[in-house]
């Protein structure tokens, strides 16, 4: 019994820090972006570049909004930290 407590509460942990390290809007990226060439990294382009970027890209990606917003957020976040 406290053997299974142990094990629930290392999946807790790891599933939250797991979620800490790369966020959905990341994998995302990842998934949708890479395909035709390198991920580019988001300090290469401010966030007026990364807009018009994904006006272009969104398309060749054929990304959803909710996709287009979030890989936006995505970009554009590290702007503000
Ligand atoms: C279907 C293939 C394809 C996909 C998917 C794709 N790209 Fe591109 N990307 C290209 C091509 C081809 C270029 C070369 C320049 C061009 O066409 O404007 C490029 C160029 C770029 C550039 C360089 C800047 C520029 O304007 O030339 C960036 C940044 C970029 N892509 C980001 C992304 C992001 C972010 C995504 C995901 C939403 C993405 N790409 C998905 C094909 C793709």
């Amino acid at each position: 019994m406290k053997y299974l407590l142990l094990v629930i509460f290392l999946i807790i942990v790891g599933c939250s820090t797991s979620k800490y390290f790369i966020s959905n809007e990341e994998e995302l990226y990842y998934e949708k972006c890479t395909g035709c060439h390198r991920p580019h990294d988001r300090s290469e382009y401010d966030s007026t570049e990364w807009y018009s970027i994904m006006e272009k890209m969104s398309k060749k990606a054929h990304l959803s909004d909710e996709e287009n917003r979030m890989i936006i957020k995505y970009l554009t976040d590290s702007k503000t930290k």
